[in-house]
C-alpha cells in the first residue's frame, strides 16, 4: 500500500486490516511508519507490515514489489495513494523545484509502483489507483497538482488497455477528504476511512474494471457501495 503513511491512505490502510488482509505499507520514513501504527487499532496492527523502504525509482519500486512476493508469496491488490496536495503559485511562478517534487517525483514514483506492481499482482487481484478532483478540474495556483493527476489518469486508462483484461485497474476520483490534517469539513465529503470502504468494496467487485469511480459525497459512495456489492 504505497503511500499508506498519508492521510488518506491511513484510512485505506485500516480498511483492510478490518476486511482481513495483511497490509504492506511502505515509506522512505520509520517515524511517519511508526506514527502509522499509533493511528491503527492494536488489534489489526499485527497483520501491518511496516517497511522503509521508498519506490521513487524504477528500482526501488522493483526490489519493493519482489520483495513482497518473496515475504508473502502473493501480492493481491494494491492501492497506490501517493503524493499530496500542494498550491500557492500560478504555473508561470512554478521554480525548478517545485516542479520537480510536485510533479516529476511523484509521477515517476506512481508510474514505478504501476510497472513493478501489475506484473507481480495475483490474477484475480486488484490496482485502485487513488486521484482527485484536481486531476480533471484545474484549480487555481495548483496546476502542477492537476497535470500531474491528469497524467495519473491517463496512466491508468493507458493501464487498462495494455493489460486487456489481464488484471482489475481502477481509479477512484475523490473530492475533499476529511482526515487526521483536516478533521472537519463539509458533512457531504467522504472520511480517509470511506475511502478505504470503497478501496476494499472495488477490490472484492470482480466485476468492477477498468473504472473511474467519482467519489464526491456521502451520497456517491453509498450510491457506488450498492452497485458494487449488488
Ligand atoms: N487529502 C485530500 O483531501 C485528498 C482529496 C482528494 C484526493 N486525494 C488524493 O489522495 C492521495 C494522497 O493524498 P494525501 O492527502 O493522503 O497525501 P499525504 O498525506 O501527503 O500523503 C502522501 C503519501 O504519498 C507518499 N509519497 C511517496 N512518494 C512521495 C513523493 N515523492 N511526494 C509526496 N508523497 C509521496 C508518502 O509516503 P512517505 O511516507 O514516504 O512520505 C505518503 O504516504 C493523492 O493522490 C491525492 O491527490 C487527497
Amino acid at each position: 500500500m504505497p503511500g499508506g503513511t498519508g492521510n488518506v491512505g491511513e484510512g485505506i490502510v485500516r480498511a483492510f486490516l478490518h476486511a482481513g488482509a495483511t497490509v504492506v505499507v511502505p515509506s522512505r520514513s520509520q517515524e511517519r511508519l511508526d506514527h502509522l501504527a499509533e493511528l491503527i487499532d492494536p488489534q489489526l496492527g499485527n497483520r501491518l507490515i511496516r517497511l522503509q523502504a521508498g519506490y521513487g525509482t524504477f528500482a526501488e519500486a522493483t526490489e519493493l514489489a519482489e520483495k513482497i512476493v518473496a515475504d508473502h508469496g502473493r501480492m493481491d491488490h494494491a492501492v497506490p495513494s501517493i503524493g499530496g496536495w500542494w498550491m500557492g503559485k500560478a504555473l508561470w511562478q512554478v521554480s525548478e523545484n517545485d516542479w520537480q517534487q510536485h510533479f516529476v517525483e511523484t509521477t515517476t514514483s506512481h508510474f514505478a509502483v504501476a510497472r513493478a506492481f501489475v506484473p507481480r499482482l495475483d490474477a484475480a487481484g486488484s490496482y485502485t489507483l487513488i486521484a482527485g478532483f484536481a486531476a480533471r478540474e484545474p484549480y487555481p495556483q495548483a496546476g502542477i497538482i492537476s497535470m500531474h493527476g491528469a497524467a495519473m489518469l491517463m496512466m491508468r486508462e493507458a493501464l487498462s488497455v495494455d493489460l486487456g483484461g489481464r488484471r482489475r485497474v481502477n481509479n477512484l476520483l475523490l473530492g475533499p477528504i476529511i482526515n487526521r490534517s483536516r478533521p472537519n469539513g463539509d458533512p457531504s465529503w467522504l472520511t480517509a476511512d470511506q475511502v478505504g470502504e470503497a478501496a476494499v468494496a472495488v477490490a472484492l467487485a470482480p466485476s468492477v474494471q477498468d473504472e473511474s469511480i467519482t467519489l464526491g459525497t456521502v451520497e456517491e459512495l453509498r450510491n457506488e457501495l450498492a452497485r458494487m456489492r449488488a
